[in-house]
């Protein structure tokens, strides 16, 4: 029988938090901490691949609502009561910058029911994939358009480029993860999602190599990327054992996660376009991983790479979502979403930055 380790990872991750978070987060943190001890939600994002038959009626009737479409209309109707003129412009750039085809049914706030698994159409293909709701923000972040060329820098197991692909406007797709057995879980998983035909159109491209080359050899090549880090996983790290990175034996590796987290950025930024747009985006509350690198990589590709990149501002972004999920009150760039009792999503954080030149 294996032996409780002296120091198991889950309070070694804990002690961590407590240290860092209570100074970063302040009063936030105790009520941040006990969400993230606690069952945290899932969102139903509906694949639209599928043929399955009234996958989002039975949702309904269970009491799920699609956030995407709900807070939209929110939005709208709080704006209207605002100046006219302002209002009408607003909810015009709300609008077109949201794909609208991308859904995602949760639970209402305070409803801790749990979704049972996902049914297939008659060719196999499943109706919906469970993620943390919270995580399909920073693709609408990205805010893809028809005919735009994507990467997906580190991509497995795949639920961001399955959202990705819900938008129905991807030309081309290339999704990338270092991990050779995290980029079979991804092939897995478009393989459970996606029809035969629509893989072998040879509009996805799968490859499993170091992100941080791709800078280089793909530069100037995509109109949107996405760069979703590693990091120290934080509701993971405080909950379970198995695969820790705050274990003894991972300590270095965890020390230089913002430095990877920068050079994947910078990576990102590189393979970007002029005028394209660059969502970066980890699953921990940490200021070194999320701020730090963002200006850390914005400084480092204007000295070292010559690139201007100006940070968009996702406020609206976060106003706009705000009945579904807890943001951090403003930070100095990005938008985080802070696990909740009653909204118990995240964290997830996410800046969206343009390159200029
Ligand atoms: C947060 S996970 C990505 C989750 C994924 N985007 C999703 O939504 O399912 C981070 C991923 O980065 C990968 N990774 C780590 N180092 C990398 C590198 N140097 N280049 C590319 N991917 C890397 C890990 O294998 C891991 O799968």
């Amino acid at each position: 029988m294996a032996t409780r380790p002296k120091f198991p990872a889950t309070e070694l991750a804990l002690h961590n938090f407590d240290t860092s978070y209570s100074i970063q987060l302040r009063d936030l943190w105790p009520s941040i901490r006990v969400a993230m001890l606690c069952e945290q939600k899932y969102g139903a994002l509906i694949n639209s691949f599928s043929s399955a038959p009234n996958v989002i009626n039975e949702l309904e009737a269970q009491g799920c609502k699609d956030f995407i479409s709900i807070d939209c209309t929110r939005n709208e109707v709080h704006l209207s009561s605002q100046d006219s003129t302002t209002s009408h412009r607003a909810s015009t750039e709300l609008q077109s910058s949201i794909s609208p085809d991308i859904k995602c049914l949760v639970f209402p706030k305070g409803d801790i029911s749990r979704f049972k698994p996902a049914g297939p159409d008659s060719s196999g293909i499943l109706g919906y994939y469970l993620l943390d709701a919270a995580s399909v923000l920073p693709v609408l972040a990205l805010d893809v358009q028809a005919g735009h060329t994507v990467l997906d820098l580190c991509a497995a197991p795949g639920g961001k480029t399955l959202a990705l692909l819900q938008t129905h406007s991807v030309n081309y797709l290339w999704a990338n993860d270092l991990s050779g057995s995290r980029t079979m879980r991804l092939r897995r998983t478009l393989q459970s999602y996606l029809p035969k035909e629509f893989l072998d159109e040879n509009k996805i491209h799968i490859t499993s190599t170091d992100g941080r080359q791709l800078g280089m050899t793909e530069e100037k090549s995509f109109d949107r990327v996405l760069v979703d880090v590693p990091c120290t996983t934080d509701r993971h790290s405080a909950m379970v054992e198995e695969n820790n990175i705050f274990k003894r034996s991972r300590t270095k590796e965890r020390q230089k996660l913002p430095l990877l987290q920068t050079q994947l950025l910078l990576a990102g930024i590189q393979a970007t376009r002029r005028g394209g747009k660059v969502v970066y985006s980890t699953c921990s509350l940490s200021q070194l991983q999320n701020e730090c690198v963002v200006q850390q990589a914005i400084s480092l590709a204007q000295q070292e790479l010559g690139i201007t990149v100006q940070v968009q501002d996702l406020r609206w972004f976060a106003q706009r979502f705000s009945d579904t999920f807890h943001f951090a009150p403003q930070l100095s760039v990005g938008e985080l979403v802070l696990p909740h009792l009653c909204a118990n999503f995240g964290p997830i954080y996410m800046c969206k930055l343009q390159r200029m030149n």
